[in-house]
């Protein structure tokens, strides 16, 4: 017998943009956490491909970008069946209610970004109006889904908060519209650094490319990576204070075999440093094993990508239509009669 079950499952939206290599850090920062949420929550996810153009981009390679991320975060272990996982520009309620938020949106606001001014200093040749209304569109992303719950990391609380800011405002003017999201904090969080320069994260646009492990690296890549790692004089494989390089490379040895530091800290009681890194890299090469063969298997299937991507972007559609409809409504548009 079926169980009354009347609480709805709370609803948690995210998105990552397809901006090239997935790293380790994306993986265990937040792809992980993606996965988990996904019987609890009733969750919706989605390639942010509408936020990358905000940097130029080359048309075959930006399409083959898209395509891998697709398959690469299934292979994570996102199932379609379970949360629709879309691909943002296949789903035309974004840019419209996006269009609609930017005249809610101040541009005071959109201006104390840090993003923005981080990547307006970064790009200093293309400043375009898409960098700068950035957060609109990521705003539309959210509250569109009526989501509960964000999952973030540091560098996107500020989108977040200006998202809870907007969908407050435009609350307070029509009434109840929109639901007003939270961040979602898991409760192990993980922030791997750089392995070159572990005060700093891991970012796959880094010019080494030994500051960070991709997902789909070569298993000598990752250990020729992990071996190479910036560590510190002491020789002790414990966790403290001054000690960046020895604490991210114990967080990615915590992720990837479930052991606390405390274990951690006995397994290399008197072990050096050379063999906790061949360690790391071992466990490392053994945790993106299956997803690496299931990555091949499905970036040869276009047909079965194609179905998922399709399948997930019209049921997003249909969800996104009905808040999309109520905001035009309350904005004062004539319905569409069609
Ligand atoms: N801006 C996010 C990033 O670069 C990606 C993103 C787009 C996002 N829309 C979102 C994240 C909505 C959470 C919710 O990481």
């Amino acid at each position: 017998m079926e169980t009354a079950n009347t609480e709805r499952k709370k609803v948690i939206f995210s998105a990552i943009q397809p901006s090239g290599t997935i790293t380790l850090g994306n993986y265990l920062g937040a792809l992980k956490n993606w996965i988990s949420l996904q019987d609890e929550y009733s969750c919706i996810f989605a390639l942010a491909d509408l936020h990358t153009i905000t940097v130029r981009q080359e048309p075959a390679k930006f399409r083959r970008n898209v395509l891998e991320a697709y398959a690469l975060l299934l292979a994570c272990g996102i199932d379609p069946e379970k949360s629709p996982f879309f691909i943002q520009s296949h789903v035309c309620t974004h840019s419209e209610l996006a269009w609609v938020l930017n005249c809610y949106t101040q541009f005071g606001e959109l201006q104390r970004m840090t993003q923005f001014k981080d990547k307006a200093a970064k790009h200093a040749d293309n400043v375009n109006a898409g960098l700068f209304t950035y957060p609109s569109l990521m705003a539309a992303d959210i509250l569109l889904y009526q989501a509960d719950l964000v999952p973030v990391g540091a560098d996107q609380k500020q989108h977040l908060e200006l998202t809870r800011n907007i969908a407050e405002r435009f609350n307070g003017i029509y009434g109840r519209t929109f639901t007003v999201p939270d961040a979602y904090i898991p409760l192990q969080g993980a922030r791997i650094m750089s392995l070159q320069e572990p005060t700093r994260k891991m970012s796959k646009s880094d010019e080494n490319a030994n500051a960070y492990v991709a997902v789909l690296d070569k298993p000598e890549d990752i250990m020729r990576k992990c071996r190479r790692a910036i560590t510190d004089s002491e020789a002790c494989v414990r966790c403290g204070e001054g000690k960046d390089g020895i604490n991210n490379l114990m967080g990615i040895y915590s992720c990837v075999t479930g052991l606390s530091n405390g274990q951690i800290e006995k397994e290399f009681e008197n072990k050096g440093y050379g063999d906790f890194k061949t360690a790391v890299g071992e466990a490392v090469v053994e945790h993106l094993r299956p997803i690496q063969e299931r990555y091949a298997d499905l970036i040869k299937n276009r047909d079965y990508l194609e179905q998922c991507y399709t399948e997930s972007a019209q049921k997003a559609l249909s969800i996104s239509v009905r808040t999309l409809n109520k905001v035009m409504k309350k904005v004062g548009f004539i319905p569409r009669a069609f």
